[in-house]
């Protein structure tokens, strides 16, 4: 969506995959959805450095609702958990310089069965703007999936309409691909900062290779569609959570680079482990994610359980490089390639980093030599490849 927003990949937190549906504020009053939680996850973002290291939207998703509508048609946050309004949270957001996020669905119901936005966009996009929210993600159960495609765009208009620059991210592609519809990613790209591909992410290694599986087919080849204000959207990070390992972790965040995804946390920052929280806001990947080209890297190659990655980098002849070893047999894979299965062209010379640390694995690397990568079962090796001048 060319609205001047998203011009790379968004970065912040978002309450799903982490802390659901949990609306019992009585039994469980620090992991509700509410208020106190994302205002003590926007303090959390400041005080331990993740808004230094690019991460700026703080998003609830479904369930801060009230169960009903105001009499005059307007939404209306869960009074109890919400005491301060939308409006009042966007106001302590903004005053930390951070931005603020919201969820609503294009269906009568969202998912969770809060009132959804069928019949009512056009008032919706406007009670968005006059809260001063950021960011919308538009949710799409409890509606006809045939209808996205008129659907989407125009809460797109409306957002569009109020003036207030919202970035709008969409489930549209989700819903149809996993029922065996094809999106249309022209007109997705045209409505839509960033678009969910595939299912929701769950806290498992299972999740995170089955997304990734899904993101290198490529069906559609919509990862042509991804760039400046437009995006690809593999789901949330769950670095930090319950789940994975490091090496898997490290997996995620790295292939969330190499995918150009936004790189939208959710783990309670609160309680998060150090190892977990420096991958969260190593500027390495970071900066890989970021790249203003905005190539969103594909799978060049399977080689077993091994697969590799290429995403180009700015300036033009730089990349980035991943291998990814899905194996769970223990020992590390030792893959012979050459200097052009990494990507390197014939005739130029190219200087090999680790992409994690920036420490150099291979000077004066040339297409037509072999090497030996090594990457660890469930692991990722990934490199950042510069051309010599
Ligand atoms: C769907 C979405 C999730 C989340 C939930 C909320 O499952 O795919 O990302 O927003 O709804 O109910």
């Amino acid at each position: 969506l060319d609205n001047g927003l998203a011009l790379t990949p968004p970065m912040g937190w978002l309450s799903w995959e982490r802390f659901r549906c949990n609306v019992d504020c009585v039994n469980d009053p620090d992991n509700c959805i509410s208020e106190k939680l994302i205002k003590q996850m926007a303090d959390l973002m400041i005080s331990e450095g993740y808004k230094d290291a690019g991460y700026e939207y703080v998003c609830s998703d479904d369930c801060w609702q009230s169960m009903s509508r105001a009499a005059n048609g307007s939404l209306v946050a869960d009074p109890q958990r919400f005491p301060s309004g939308i409006k009042g949270l966007a106001d302590y957001v903004h005053s930390k310089g951070l931005k603020l996020g919201i969820y609503e669905d294009f269906g009568h119901l969202t998912c969770e069965g809060y009132p959804g936005s069928e019949f009512y966009l056009q008032l919706d996009a406007q009670t968005f703007a006059s809260w001063e929210v950021d960011l919308l993600k538009f949710d799409g159960c409890n509606s006809q999936r045939e209808d996205f495609d008129r659907g989407y765009p125009a809460m797109s208009f409306y957002l569009n309409q109020t003036g207030r620059p919202m970035v709008f991210t969409c489930e549209w592609p989700d819903y149809q691909t996993t029922h065996g519809i094809m999106p249309n990613y022209t007109g997705i790209r045209d409505a839509c900062n960033y678009w969910r591909n595939w299912k929701d992410v769950q806290d498992s290694w299972d999740s995170i290779i089955d997304i990734i599986d899904h993101m290198g087919d490529d069906v559609g080849n919509f990862s042509s569609f991804a760039g400046p204000g437009g995006w690809n959207n593999p789901d949330q990070l769950i670095v930090g959570d319950f789940g994975l390992s490091q090496e898997q972790e490290r997996v995620q965040f790295g292939m969330w680079a190499m995918m150009a995804s936004p790189l939208m946390m959710s783990v309670d920052l609160r309680n998060i482990r150090p190892e977990s929280k420096a991958l969260l806001q190593n500027k390495n990947i970071i900066a890989i994610n970021q790249d203003p080209r905005g190539i969103m890297g594909v799978r060049t190659q399977q080689m077993g359980s091994v697969e590799l990655w290429n995403r180009p980098l700015t300036p033009v002849g730089n990349m980035a490089t991943a291998l990814i070893n899905k194996d769970t047999h223990g020992k590390p894979a030792i893959v012979p390639v050459t200097g052009s299965d990494l990507g390197l062209v014939s005739g130029s010379l190219y200087t090999i980093y680790d992409a994690f640390t920036m420490s150099v694995v291979y000077n004066n690397a040339s297409s037509n030599v072999n090497y030996k990568i090594i990457v660890n079962p469930t692991g990722i090796t990934m490199f950042n490849i510069q051309l010599q001048k």
